[in-house]
């Protein structure tokens, strides 16, 4: 009996065999296509490859497509576990043509492969066609013999494939398989179709159309096929099974489930067992794509469906958290097939595992209020809408969850009363808001954030998605359209644009909608919405339309580096100056980084050196960057750090990087930097490429800031210091190791003249020039030097003051130093004399003269500064008028 694993590979090979590319499954969130939420079909990663508008090294492909139907249109999610062939989580094979063969081809590739290499008998096989589609229904004849009677011709939409309302489509035709009488049911468009014998195996679509928003059916320029099976449906065919359930893949699910929990896999627990394998295939796949549990968004849906799985767990008598058990079972059915599963193997078990732990908390509780309200109400009645809002609003319990658990007990929900419920939370938040003295401005975004929803933001995995715009803004009003040159804000459902927020700059980049073009400069964020600022460069934009958004790879890669660089910095300071070390704020822009934290003092060079290495070294280690969601307080107990400035939620991300044992990653524990943070950050440490440490400062009372630079910048600043040391050293003809000796050589030599010359100033103004002429006159009985010299520092006053006091024996001395800028001014008094005169007199009433004021010193000795050497003879006139009035 073949396994499942084998007939995926006996599909794809055959394809390869028919010159068809193996091409790997694209992930869950679909990248190319704003309206769906996730990949439902092999066809949505070739979606622009039908309509030409784009091209490929290849013109037949293969693929084994992962799907996920829960949430958005296709939602399975209600009948899984209940039913043989719903699930949340499917593969699709499928062989494609891009302008290549077409039905003639298609058909007999289908017929052979079913009935040659799977060998289906072929008397159990029959076939739909479009009604008027001739064409087909004479290959069918041709290729398969089939009569008739097995070319059933359908009227309906059913045999005509559509992506959506618009898009690729065309004509198709489905292969059923036919599981004898002694199951109810009959043939395709009859009356009984709905019955299980005629089960539907593969559809193959001939693309030929595309259908616009006005109606139009237009042909493409090229015909190609899309195909698709369920690998689930096949492999229950081909294992002789009635029930996708009970094949190898899913049965090995069940028994993991069933032995984790010491439940029968047939007994009463039989529907738990079913959703649970489903569900971990949904859920594990969901996250290894990238996909978190949130409240919003594709990561509610993620919730919602690990929550029912959680209360199937419960059900089935488990204690403790059971999903991320099953992880290992679910990884050695379909890692080889999906690596991208086995990658993401710890980080799956682990949010299993705290979402599960978390949910437990409430579960319980919520369940008992579940049965005192049902106590509560007459036989068969609706379980009132405010209580499921309560269940959903206090306990976590998702509507679908509290839908499912009432399935059980064969009631439901007031649906209406529940939205009413919400609505009324709703009203109180907008009214508590526009008590909160926000702007008026801002009231569009809380409104537009009421209707629409957060934006969902997927930058975390991708640089490059699509979006739907949902507004236009500017001036803090809606607007309808925005043309070349104009300015616009653009709300959107999803973006890979980063909203400013942490420290971490938004991104900037392009946004085109049609053949308009937007330049984005920067991205900023309110009431969950990010709002995208920029500028119409060409063509004009509307609201409703799609977009292709960009963000602007180098300046992210550089933000990401930095912000990732600032988590090293952090955990480096706390470990060389201590654990009072906490961030004050940060800014992580493309060109620098900005740490400020509290520690009181200036970091020494040797702690700047340290920083700087450990940074660097955990840099080289190289060691995956990891993200994590939990509450608040498990991330507490696990060591992370806080952002400052942040208000958390119920969740938080954690994110950590570094190994302190160095052997492969490490556990809580051994990790090096844990931090709470939103921002983006690199894949692995070694991304950074280095860390260049500029300096530290004071920014305020007890706070330090750091400011340094990472990879192309470090680089680029640590050239330019290069250079600059390379021309000062051939300046000074000397290699650059050489450079600080001689500078220190030449700082010596240039003291040691500078002393020289005062030295020679001094004695020339008291030999020859300066002094020349000096005359001793006398005053009031006072004898007194008074002299303005040249050539001569203030600073050289006081000396030369002295040796004219030794020269005058006793008496006064005034000199005035014209220094071709404010002149400088001393006075002395012999020591017989300073009982009854003070040089602080005499330089006081000199300077003051001279436009100066005050002056200072003891009264054999004072100094002061003028104003002006215009002043110099009045300045001693006036000393003269001191002493002749004495
Ligand atoms: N797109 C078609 C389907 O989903 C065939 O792949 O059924």
């Amino acid at each position: 009996m073949p396994s499942l694993n084998d007939i995926r590979s006996t599909f794809l090979n055959y394809f390869q065999r028919n010159g068809h590319r193996i091409v790997d499954s694209s992930p869950l969130v679909p990248r190319n296509d704003p309206t769906l939420m996730f990949t439902n079909s092999g066809m949505v990663q070739f979606k622009n490859c039908f309509t030409g508008a784009e091209t490929r090294d290849y013109s037949r492909a293969t693929t084994s497509q992962k799907c996920v139907r829960a949430g958005g249109k296709h939602n399975d999610l209600d009948n899984v576990g209940y039913t043989a062939r719903h699930h949340t989580f499917f593969e699709m094979l499928g062989n494609f043509s891009f302008g290549d063969y077409f039905k003639s081809d298609a058909i007999p590739f289908a017929w052979e492969l079913l009935t040659r290499d799977f060998d289906i008998p072929k008397d159990r096989l029959l076939v739909t066609v479009y009604h008027t589609d001739d064409e087909a229904a004479d290959i069918w004849k041709k290729v398969a013999g089939l009569s008739d009677d097995r070319i059933i011709r359908i009227a309906t939409d059913d045999n005509f494939w559509r992506m959506g309302p618009t898009g690729p489509c065309g004509p198709c035709t489905e292969i059923f398989f036919d599981h004898g009488d002694k199951i109810w049911g009959g043939p395709p468009g009859s009356a009984d179709e709905d019955g299980d014998r005629f089960i539907e195996i593969w559809n193959l679509v001939f693309m030929q159309n595309e259908q616009f928003a006005d109606g139009r059916l237009e042909p493409l320029p090229m015909q190609s096929i899309d195909t698709g099976m369920g690998l689930e449906r096949i492999g229950a065919l081909l294992q002789g099974k009635h029930d996708n359930y009970d094949t190898d893949l899913m049965r090995a699910l069940i028994e993991a489930s069933a032995h984790a929990t010491s439940q029968d896999p047939d007994g009463p627990g039989r529907i738990h067992h079913r959703v649970i394998a489903d569900h971990l295939r949904s859920t594990s796949f969901l996250i290894a794509d990238g996909v978190m549990p949130s409240n919003e968004g594709r990561g509610y849906v993620l919730r919602r469906i690990m929550r029912r799985a959680m209360r199937h767990a419960h059900q089935l008598g488990a204690q403790d958290p059971v999903m991320h058990r099953l992880v290992p079972a679910l990884v050695r059915q379909m890692g080889s097939a999906y690596p991208e599963l086995s990658r993401a193997q710890a980080l799956i078990e682990e949010t299993l595992r705290l979402e599960e732990t978390r949910f437990r908390q409430t579960l319980d509780r919520g369940l008992k209020l579940l049965d005192d309200e049902l106590s509560g109400l007459p036989e068969g009645a609706e379980l009132p809408g405010a209580a499921a809002f309560k269940l959903y609003d206090t306990y976590g319990f998702p509507l679908d969850l509290t839908q499912d658990a009432l399935r059980e007990k064969g009631r439901s929900v007031d649906t209406d009363g529940f939205d009413a419920a919400m609505a009324e939370q709703k009203a109180k938040a907008r009214a508590s808001w526009a008590g909160s003295g926000e702007t008026s401005d801002a009231a569009i975004w809380f409104d537009l954030a009421e209707a629409e929803g957060a934006t969902e933001f997927l930058g975390y995995d991708t640089e490059t998605a699509e979006g739907q715009i949902l507004a236009l803004v500017r001036d803090g009003a809606e607007i309808a359209a925005a043309k070349a040159g104009e300015p616009v804000q653009i709300v959107l459902n999803q973006t890979p644009f980063y909203a400013e927020s942490g420290g971490q700059l938004g991104d900037a980049g392009l946004l085109r909608s049609g053949s308009a073009v937007v330049r984005i400069t920067d991205t900023k964020k309110s009431q969950g919405l990010h709002i995208h600022i920029g500028e119409v460069v060409e063509g004009e934009i509307t609201k409703g339309q799609g977009a292709a958004l960009s963000v602007d790879h180098d300046r992210r890669s550089a933000i990401r580096a930095n912000h990732s660089a600032t988590h090293l910095l952090h955990e480096a300071l706390r470990r060389a100056l201590g654990d009072h070390v906490a961030q004050r704020g940060s800014l992580n822009a493309p060109d620098r980084l900005r740490f400020d934290f509290s520690h009181s003092q200036g970091l020494s060079a040797a702690e700047l050196v340290q920083v700087e290495a450990e940074v660097n070294e955990f840099i080289r280690q190289n060691s995956v960057v990891d993200t994590r969601i939990m509450t608040p307080d498990e991330a507490r107990a696990l060591g992370a750090q806080a952002l400052f400035g942040e208000k958390y939620g119920h969740e938080v991300r954690v994110v950590s990087m570094g190994m302190l044992d160095g052997s492969g990653k490490g556990t809580d524990g051994q990790t090096y930097s844990l931090e709470l943070c939103g921002g983006t950050h690199v894949a692995r440490t070694g991304q950074i490429g280095i860390f260049v440490l500029l300096g530290d400062s004071a920014s305020s009372a007890g706070v330090r800031r750091i400011e340094a630079l990472t990879g192309e910048g470090a680089l680029a600043h640590v050239k330019a210091q290069t250079r600059q040391l390379q021309e000062v050293a051939a300046v000074l003809k000397v290699t650059p190791d050489e450079l600080a000796g001689r500078a220190k050589a030449l700082l010596d030599e240039r003291r040691k003249l500078e002393n020289e010359v005062a030295q020679l100033r001094r004695e020339l103004a008291m030999s020859g020039g300066g002094a020349a002429g000096v005359e001793i006159r006398e005053i009031g009985g006072v004898k007194l030097i008074a002299q303005v010299m040249t050539g001569v520092a203030g600073k050289d006053l006081p000396g030369l003051v002295d040796e004219m006091k030794a020269r005058v024996g006793s008496g006064a001395v005034l000199l005035i130093a014209d220094t071709g800028a404010k002149p400088a001014v001393a006075a002395g008094v012999t020591p017989d004399l300073t009982d009854t005169l003070s040089a602080v007199t005499l330089v006081r009433a000199a300077a003051e003269a001279m436009g100066g004021k005050g002056g200072g010193g003891r009264p054999d000795m004072a100094q002061a500064g003028g104003a002006d050497i215009a002043g110099a003879e009045a300045a001693i006139a006036a000393v003269e008028a001191i002493l002749g009035g004495k």
